[in-house]
């Protein structure tokens, strides 16, 4: 058995991953996926199409892997795991739904924000929609999903720190009202835990359409670089101010040369620099940080077989540990009825 301690982190398949994903989350997996026996998820089971658009769903499973791939996540030495292909998440989540009190839920924001905005009526109607019980528990199958492995970090984006929280005080009433079963696991937010979108929205979102992909060519960079937003209007010549610029968010974010970056801001806030210029540097950045992804998208790509390999291994390593889990929970439940007599 491995000696290293786990990582159980995951992703809902709603389509292709953006610079957000990579700067809040996904450069801290690559980063650590060595370091620890790493489980990647790729949690179906969670997305709110699931009984609308089936379909896409499915292609979405592949679009993740295809851009975990690409960021170079290592599917030899990792688990690429599809959640309902382990269906013991199903499982594990029913009986842990008796250690989580409603109110943890209730009060959750990020599940509370994402109902609200779930609810919002479609254009041009009045009515709200319903959300389905599905979507209203699902922090508790991700509560499954990160104990499953008995991980002990959780490298995420921001917006997960409540759902993380949840599952360490499940952690808790499990091991103290049973046995000691699971660790209590760690939450790590990467780098940059909110990028602005290109639009200069607080946040980048496939829903605002304010993102640059993974996937992304490097002319539709440039094209999305040159039409971002680049803060209040101003003339070519005139000073600014950098933070108000989300140029400088993203160079802050994604320029290696920090000292060229520095050295912009300075001349910007009192000479100014052309937003042309600015946005140049950047597209060659983005393009840069890029090119060594689209590269290994395009080898894959052209090897589904491959995809589909890292898919089903990560999938059978993933139901392995989970087979050990359930056996050790209900070992601690003595859920052996059988065995009375
Ligand atoms: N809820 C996460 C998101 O929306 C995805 C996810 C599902 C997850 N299961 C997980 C993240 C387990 C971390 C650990 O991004």
């Amino acid at each position: 058995m491995s000696e290293r301690k786990r990582i159980l982190t995951g992703i809902r398949p709603t389509g292709a991953l953006h610079l957000g994903h990579y700067a809040g989350a996904l450069e801290n997996w690559v980063r650590l996926q060595h370091e620890y026996e790493a489980y990647f998820l790729i949690a179906d089971y969670q997305v709110s199409d699931y009984a609308d658009d089936i379909q896409r769903v499915r292609d979405a499973v592949w679009e993740v892997a295809l851009d975990w791939l690409a960021v170079g996540l290592d599917p030899e030495t990792s688990s690429y795991v599809i959640e309902s292909l382990v269906p013991e998440h199903a499982e594990l989540s029913t009986l842990l739904g008796w250690f989580l009190p409603v109110s943890m839920l209730e009060r959750n924001p990020t599940l509370k924000a994402e109902m609200a905005a779930m609810e919002e009526p479609e254009d041009g109607s009045q009515e709200r929609k319903s959300v389905p019980v599905a979507f209203y528990t699902y922090p508790v199958m991700q509560v499954a999903n990160i104990l499953m492995p008995r991980a002990h970090l959780v490298p995420v984006g921001e917006d997960q720190l409540p759902h993380i929280e949840l599952t360490r005080e499940t952690a808790r009433r499990f091991n103290r009202r049973f046995k000691d079963v699971f660790p209590e696991p760690e939450a790590l937010v990467g780098r940059v835990p909110r990028l602005v979108g290109t639009d200069g929205n607080a946040k980048m979102s496939k829903s605002r359409g304010n993102t640059i992909d993974l996937k992304d060519s490097a002319e539709t960079v440039t094209k999305k670089v040159k039409a971002m937003y680049a803060g209040p209007p101003r003339g070519a010549t005139e000073p600014g101010k950098a933070e108000e610029n989300p140029v400088f968010l993203y160079l802050d974010a994604f320029d290696p040369e920090t000292a060229l970056v520095a050295q912009m801001k300075e001349e910007y806030e009192t000479a100014g620099i052309p937003n042309k210029v600015l946005k140049d540097r950047l597209t060659l950045v983005l393009n840069e940080l890029l090119d060594p992804f689209r590269e290994r998208r395009a080898h894959y790509e052209a090897n589904m077989k491959l995809v589909r390999e890292a898919l089903e291994h990560g999938t059978k390593r993933g139901r392995a540990i989970a087979r050990e889990t359930m056996e050790m929970v209900r070992d601690a439940l003595d859920l052996n009825y059988l065995e009375k007599y």
